[in-house]
């Protein structure tokens, strides 16, 4: 190991860690989605012995329609073949453009990109890094012009820093010295995280452009943001930065995203717990309160260690939640508190300040996804908890829906519900509300605002379901259908497996998807089966109830949108420590498929580079355009081949480049809907 790599004890280095995986925090004695699936098959009269058994008995009997004849098929494309190149592979007759990678300029003195050059002011005017959920927002009802917001969730910081070419560093490593951290690298890491929105456009030639806009702008994990809804004020976020309780600065980790009716940007705060330390102690033993332990706030060194930028600069120092002052307003105990919502941005307006929408609870949020709002009926949204064994949430305003007045204040009163799934395929959505499901004051929950400062504790005490990594959600357009991919979860035992299928662990992944009662998503009943297990052809099960075959397999579902014609878009995120290799070899590359939810035919449509995961996908109004985002390419890089030049992608700019995060503008040659 290089004097340059950082050697924290951090929670990615404890067993059975997987990248992009919170520590496990869930010891609540809530069932699992397994547990449900082997007693709901138990009660079916179903062998019981494994998981592929099992879900052969739910298909067909819960909300999986048989296969209808259709008037046109909705999928018209080619499937192609998985792949392990250093490039992006789309069928025949779809054509392909990279837009806008990490670095390009976008606002300010517009600095140009220089790989690993620019200062951290400059990446503060640039593209961040490691792209993720995005969003098309029209101006003017265009499908040729508008703004685009997209997250960037976290950064390579081997890639960011030319300085550190030559050096052993691993895919996470930080160089620190003296335990001190170059305040201008710090800099430069917190401006690459964030939000980008910035206006893009069609140009004659067919190939889009970024345009300079007064609306372009970034959001970093410094820029100044409020907090609204029930934990404002509240004593869990007073701050030497916000004595009362009302502001924070920036966001991170930023995964999926959502799109309000009212046309705003929520970008979410995933696995934001690790980037805090908490050094406190007692009888040698770290000594967390609740609020951190729960969620994993690191207990030495922080994720990228930021505490430690050798300026001891105020912006620097709140990464550290240790206590040290007389009081909370005199230090940063509370700042991770600050962390783990989902974040409100107004792209049209670029003085617009962040709102942080805290009703919505505080957990790894992977995203948001609103139902269709309904004049007259409350405004419904749901957010998976992306770590092994945690929850699904949903959110029902208390006022309905308006399409004159709506704001994102409807998101600040209402309830917030975790999900149960039963074992005869029904569901209950367990309000985590003052006085319900036994959060009260004598159980340890003060309040309202105390339930949602401690949402995954009050879903743990409600009896929620623990799950497999929920990752995104979607709804289907034509049924109202509600999709989950619950990505993976390498934790489930032996004593789980099916010796027929042979899964030692969830490796692969599923979806999950129910149907509200009535009909109405503000209902607190629902009735749920899987859409597809994932994995190979010898251990896969689709919707139609037959294995996955060679155009369709796939593992660690992420990324699920359904386009407005009703095809239901999946994209994988198989961990660099895996791809590539054993089980998930025959996978390849991180890709993204398209499903027709009607028949259950899957189809694979585009294969990345090498190292990426596939994540983030929209549209333009019309169909015609895609926007996908390859995120963290050449990641699998050595430690010794990065300090030798040789990267294992040099996508997209080819040659002996670094790597970057890009967006991908896909079209048809003929001009056509894409996926059609
Ligand atoms: Fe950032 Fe759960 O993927
Ligand atoms: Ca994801
Ligand atoms: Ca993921």
């Amino acid at each position: 190991m290089s004097a340059y790599e950082n050697d924290y004890p951090d929670h990615t280095r404890t067993p059975g860690y997987t990248h992009g995986d919170e520590p496990p925090c869930n010891r609540s004695a809530n069932p699992t989605l397994y547990d449900v699936i082997d007693a709901r098959a138990s009660r079916r009269g179903i062998l019981v012995g494994g998981l592929a058994t099992a879900v052969g008995g739910l298909f067909g009997a819960g909300a999986a329609a048989p296969a209808k004849a259709q008037a046109k098929p909705l999928l018209g494309f080619k499937a192609i073949t998985v792949s392990e190149a250093d490039s992006v592979v789309v069928p025949e007759g779809y054509r392909v453009q990279v837009l806008a990678p990490w670095g390009t300029p976008i606002s300010g003195t517009m600095p140009a990109f220089r790989a690993g050059a620019n200062s951290g002011a400059e990446q503060g005017m640039q593209v961040g890094m490691h792209h993720d959920g995005i969003h098309f927002f029209p101006i003017g009802g265009s499908s040729t012009d508008g703004l685009v917001a997209m997250n960037h969730e976290y950064v390579e910081a081997r890639f960011l820093h030319a300085t550190w070419r030559g050096k052993e560093m691993r895919e996470s490593g930080v160089r620190v010295e003296n335990d001190r951290r170059d305040a201008d690298e710090v800099l430069k890491e917190i401006n690459a995280h964030g939000v980008s929105v910035f206006r893009a456009r069609r140009g004659a030639t067919g190939d889009w452009e970024v345009v300079q806009d007064p609306r372009n702008r970034r959001i970093t994990a410094a820029t100044p943001m409020t907090f609204s809804g029930p934990v404002r004020g509240s004593r869990h976020v007073v701050t030497k930065y916000s004595p009362d309780g009302t502001r924070t600065r920036g966001t991170i980790n930023n995964c999926a995203h959502g799109n309000t009716p009212w046309n705003t940007y929520m970008t979410a705060e995933e696995n934001w717990a690790g980037y805090f330390r908490n050094t406190d102690r007692q009888d040698q033993k770290p000594n967390h309160p609740r609020e951190h332990a729960r969620y994993g706030v690191a207990t030495e060194r922080s994720r990228y260690a930021w505490e430690l930028a050798a300026s001891g600069a105020d912006e620097f120092v709140r990464f550290d939640a240790s206590t040290r002052g007389a009081g909370p307003a005199e230090d940063y105990r509370n700042e991770p508190n600050g962390f783990g919502w989902m974040v409100e941005i107004d792209p049209f307006d670029p003085n617009s300040v962040p709102v942080k929408r805290t009703h919505l609870g505080r957990f790894a949020h992977e995203g948001v996804v609103f139902a269709p709002a309904v004049p007259g009926k409350p405004v419904v949204c749901y957010s998976g908890d992306d770590a092994r064994f945690e929850y699904i949430y949903k959110f029902v305003s208390a006022r309905p829906y308006d399409p004159a007045t709506a704001s994102g204040a409807l998101l600040d009163e209402g309830t917030l519900y975790a999900a149960k799934f039963n074992a005869d395929g029904t569901g209950e959505w367990l309000a985590l509300a003052p006085g319900h499901n036994g959060l009260t004051p004598a159980n340890g929950f003060a309040d309202l605002a105390d339930i949602l400062v401690n949402t995954r504790l009050a879903a743990d005490r409600a009896g929620a379901t623990k799950l497999d990594r929920p990752e995104w959600g979607t709804v289907d357009p034509r049924t109202g259908e509600v999709y989950f991919a619950l990505t993976n979860n390498t934790s489930r035992t032996e004593a789980q497996v099916d010796p027929v299928n042979p899964r030692a662990r969830n490796q692969f992944g599923q979806i999950v998807r129910w149907t509200e009662s009535r009909g109405e998503h503000a209902a607190t009943t629902f009735r749920w089966d899987l859409f597809v297990v994932a994995g190979d052809v010898g251990t896969s099960r689709g919707a139609n109830g037959r294995a996955l075959a060679a155009d369709s397999i796939f593992a660690c579902p992420d990324g699920l949108w359904f386009d407005a014609e009703g095809r239901l878009w999946i994209q994988t995120d198989m961990g660099e420590s895996e791809m590539n290799r054993g089980d998930l070899k025959p996978m390849g590359n991180n890709q993204m498929l398209a499903a027709d939810p009607r028949t259950g035919e899957i189809r694979r449509f585009l294969v990345g580079p090498k190292g990426q995961e596939i994540t983030g996908v929209i549209t333009t109004p019309d169909g015609r355009t895609m926007f996908v985002n390859v995120q963290h390419p050449g990641a699998t890089t050595s430690p010794a081949d990065f300090a030798a030049g040789k990267y294992v992608s040099n996508w997209p700019d080819g040659g002996a480049a670094v790597p970057r995060s890009a967006t991908l503008v896909i079209t048809r040659a003929d001009g056509g809907v894409i996926g059609a």
